[in-house]
């Protein structure tokens, strides 16, 4: 939520800035602005909506030439988006713009208005603005005065700040909020991620939790919010700018989706040693303590979550540990059950969510070990955990989640395997067999991206209904649910996922020639499942209802039934979700650009939810 970038070198400072914030504009798109020093001056320019609008004002209404310069391009919590709640927040000689929720902002505010401050929005951060003010005018440095007014922050931020008397420098804070800061060459960038510098540097260096930074044109001094001394790690970026653009795409979502061949094959890259056996380098919980845990509970949010469902299924069918999946937002606030014979396992491709973050910190209070599933290196949720997998998928830009699901199914397997490896519970040929199979998974992926055409066409047809239903059973019931969100987030239309079987306990009262439903038929195996989903069909197409089919290519009974139907490649069980999402990710993507909306930036959502 909110997207935070700041500049000091020679270049122009607006540019820089302005170009950081469209790759950061996924983070919050309801209002942008910019502020820069130039001549013992802070000058600025804001506007409500999107990016876009504060180029033209820009272009209109030039900033004067600087080497120093801070953005913003936020989503709204306090305050409405209107040109005077967009950030940066000006005060006297200061320009401040934050990410997060002051959460005391109402105190500061009285106190700040009781001395005569008079406030110009609606926001919590302007609060910071103001007490800058106020610490800069006892004749503090701007690196003292910044420290003193952190210090009298309550919740979450990224708060960054450039004073127009001293013009060497950009001070910035994190408390439970991203920010990373980029090493360039006589030149230094802030941002909420890597992605805002990757056109100048891929050196970067992460900020540990409630660190404070000073930025010059030659380095970076790091520092902990009460001063004490800080420790910092670099770190390369191993993607470069063509990650981060379109490529000839029409949505970042669409050049996500069919970059997934590549984003699971790189998740599954390397995980073999020379014995043949798995080995999950960034794991690092010793094989003893995997095998005393008792317990593995899942935890993640919105398609992270629906990925975790897929890993229940497998982890307690190969490694016959009991796992239990909960959604990160009521976690903590249950009082559950959780011990250091527990092992919390979170999954989240921006690493920076804020439900998932406060899960893992009473996961850890209770000492319970934590492995974080995660995409972006160096994030919080990975740095707050005993382990890490990271899914190695390249940045996600596009705001609904995509190749983000698929890599974390895949980091989730081999996790599975993992445990179920070292606690004996397969021979080492059924999980090569298994792991023969994931292998193969990116070149099936390719396969059902090569014909399209109908999920298009289906599109189309299907452009204006007003509500749909998604049935799946066993695994194919969290496919469902990713499947009826994607519809929801991206074209606003009406959606929910149902386990098939529950269709006959209530909601097939729903069921009429007007509501289209999607099926995902789990492949023919030793059990009755598949069958049963068939007759779930039967049900549904009997009463009038336009059936969409997701079945087997060979599976001619499910596709006796089907008014569309949409053929899947051949899988086991189990790893059919890898599949099964895609026609439905696609069928979103679709459906949302035929209604004209945003695909890449859905109303009302931020890509990486820093808030609770
Ligand atoms: C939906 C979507 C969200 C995220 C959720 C968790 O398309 O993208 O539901 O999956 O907000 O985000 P991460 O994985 O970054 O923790």
């Amino acid at each position: 939520m909110c997207g935070i970038v700041g500049y000091i070198g020679p270049r122009a400072a607006d540019e820089v800035v302005v170009a950081g914030l469209r790759r950061l504009e996924y983070r919050g798109y309801d209002s942008a602005g910019v502020a820069v020093v130039h001549d013992g001056e802070v000058t600025w320019r804001k506007r409500s909506g999107k990016i876009a609008r504060l180029a033209e004002t820009m272009t209109a209404v030039p900033l004067p030439s600087s080497g120093l310069g801070i953005g913003h391009t936020r989503w709204a919590t306090h305050g409405a988006p209107t040109d005077a709640n967009s950030h940066p927040h000006v005060v006297g000689r200061v320009a401040v713009v934050h990410n997060g929720i002051i959460e005391n902002h109402e105190q500061l505010r009285e106190n700040l208005v009781a001395e005569g401050a008079e406030f110009a929005s609606e926001t919590d951060s302007e609060v910071a603005a103001h007490l800058l003010a106020r610490e800069l005018a006892t004749g503090a440095t701007l690196t003292e005065a910044f420290r003193r007014v952190v210090q009298q922050l309550e919740g979450a931020f990224t708060l960054v700040a450039i004073d127009s008397n001293d013009a060497d420098r950009v001070v910035a804070a994190r408390r439970n909020s991203p920010l990373v800061v980029g090493i360039g060459e006589g030149e230094m960038f802030l941002a909420s991620d890597v992605s805002a510098f990757i056109e100048y540097t891929r050196e970067a260096m992460e900020l540990g939790q409630d660190q404070l930074v000073e930025l010059t044109r030659d380095g970076a001094v790091v520092t902990q919010l009460d001063g004490a001394p800080a420790e910092t790690s670099r770190f390369h970026v191993d993607w470069d700018l063509s990650a981060a653009q379109k490529q000839g795409y029409d949505w970042f979502m669409r050049k996500e989706i069919f970059e997934q061949p590549k984003a699971v094959a790189d998740t599954l890259l390397g995980r073999l040693n020379n014995r043949g056996e798995i080995q999950l380098d960034e794991l690092r919980i010793s094989p003893e303590l995997l095998r005393r845990i008792n317990k593995i509970v899942i935890v993640a949010c919105g398609t992270a979550y629906y990925a975790g469902l897929v890993a229940k299924y497998a982890i307690e069918h190969w490694v016959r540990v009991p796992c239990e999946v909960e959604v990160a937002s009521e976690f903590r606030y249950r009082d559950p059950i959780v011990d250091p014979m527990t092992l919390v396992v979170t999954i989240s491709q921006s690493g920076e969510t804020a439900d998932t973050l406060m899960a893992i910190r009473h996961a850890r209070e209770q000492h319970a070990k934590v492995v974080a599933i995660c995409n972006t290196n160096g994030a919080s949720i990975p740095r707050e955990s005993d382990a890490v997998i990271y899914t190695h998928a390249g940045p996600e830009i596009g705001v609904a989640s995509t190749k983000g699901f698929t890599t974390q199914l895949a980091a989730c397997y081999l996790l599975g395997l993992y445990l179920a490896q070292v606690r004996g519970m397969k021979y080492g040929d059924e999980i090569a067999a298994i792991l023969a199979e994931l292998q193969r998974m990116p070149e099936l992926i390719q396969q059902l991206l090569d014909r399209q055409q109908n999920v298009l066409e289906l599109a189309v047809e299907m452009q204006a209904e007003p509500s749909v239903l998604f049935l799946g059973r066993h695994v194919g019931f969290p496919v469902a649910l990713e499947g009826a969100l994607k519809l929801k987030e991206l074209a606003y239309i009406h959606a929910e996922g149902f386990p098939a079987g529950e269709l006959k306990h209530g909601p097939i009262a729903l069921i009429s020639q007007d509501l289209p439903v999607f099926v995902v038929v789990p492949p023919k195996s030793r059990d009755q499942l598949h069958d049963k989903v068939v007759s779930n069909i039967a049900e549904i197409a009997a009463r009038g209802a336009k059936v969409v089919v997701l079945a087997d290519a060979a599976d001619e009974q499910a596709r006796k039934h089907a008014s569309v139907f949409i053929e899947l490649p051949t899988t086991s069980t189990l790893l059919q979700p890898l599949v099964a999402i895609i026609p439905l990710q696609l069928f979103a993507c679709e459906i949302a650009t035929l209604r004209g909306h945003d695909v890449d930036q859905p109303r009302n959502l931020a890509k990486s939810v820093t808030v609770e």
